[in-house]
């Protein structure tokens, strides 16, 4: 029988989660998991996301720590790494309550650690000896060289590449076709913006943009977009 996953998120990561456990369903017969619903707090969400029922709010988890249900945190808005680790913090959600997602077109190589929490989505490549933090979301045809340190709730965007020996400090993210040369750091909450090509370090919440990278501003500085 499949382990029933409640995503916490919305239509964006969070559908993300859900679609690659469908995929694995449907397309992979692979029923490990099944998705069982939603926990949002936005008071203007509906009450279904992506077909999927709404079944409350985060703190809401704690009435679903029955047996066969784990949890996905799918929470991860770009720049705004401090806000994953503060609300993750306070839900409390006890660490063998994570599920953790790799589907099966992903390629893992071998001695790669996988936290829970986890996702690896489709067509991804994680090479030999990467370790994968927990809470990590690697999207769609992202790549992660080998011996690459990808922190807890690290945000990886579609078709990034990230070569070997790279760390990725807590709840950074590096955006959408971005390209990291090896040995770089990316401190925690940094950003590295889409299609940047990074060769040097990034520093604490810098998110860098561009080809040579400049840093563009702060993740601190205060703006929403
Ligand atoms: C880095 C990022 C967050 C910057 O966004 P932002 O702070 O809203 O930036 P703005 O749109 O206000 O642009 C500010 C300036 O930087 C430039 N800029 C923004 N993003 C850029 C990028 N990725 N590369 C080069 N220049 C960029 C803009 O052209 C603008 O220049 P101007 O002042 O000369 O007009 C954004 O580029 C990005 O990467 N977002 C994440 C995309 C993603 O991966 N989403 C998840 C999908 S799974």
């Amino acid at each position: 029988m499949s382990k029933k996953v409640i995503i916490l998120g919305g239509e964006g990561n969070g559908g993300v989660v859900a679609a690659c456990i469908c995929d694995m369903n449907e397309r992979y017969n692979d029923y490990e998991y099944e998705v069982m619903g939603f926990l949002n707090d936005m008071e203007d969400v509906a009450s279904e996301i992506n077909g999927y029922p709404v079944l409350g709010k985060t703190a809401d988890h704690v009435k679903f720590h029955q047996n066969d249900i784990y949890f996905m945190f799918a929470i991860h808005p770009v720049g705004h790494g401090s806000l994953r680790i503060n609300l993750f913090d306070q839900l409390n959600i006890p660490v063998e309550k994570l599920a953790t997602i790799i589907h099966p077109s992903a390629f893992v190589g071998y001695n790669v650690e996988i936290n829970p929490g986890a996702m690896i989505m489709a067509n991804s490549y994680v090479g030999p000896a990467a370790k994968i933090g927990k809470c990590a979301l690697l999207m769609s045809n992202t790549v992660v060289g080998h011996n690459t340190q990808v922190g807890d709730f690290c945000h990886v965007s579609v078709g990034a590449v990230i070569s070997s020996y790279v760390k990725m400090g807590t709840a950074s993210d590096v955006a959408l076709n971005a390209t990291v040369l090896e040995k770089v750091n990316i401190d925690k909450y940094a950003v590295v913006g889409a299609g940047a090509m990074i060769t040097k370090s990034v520093n604490e919440n810098e998110i860098v943009v561009g080809n040579p990278q400049r840093v563009l501003r702060l993740a601190t500085d205060k703006r929403r977009y």
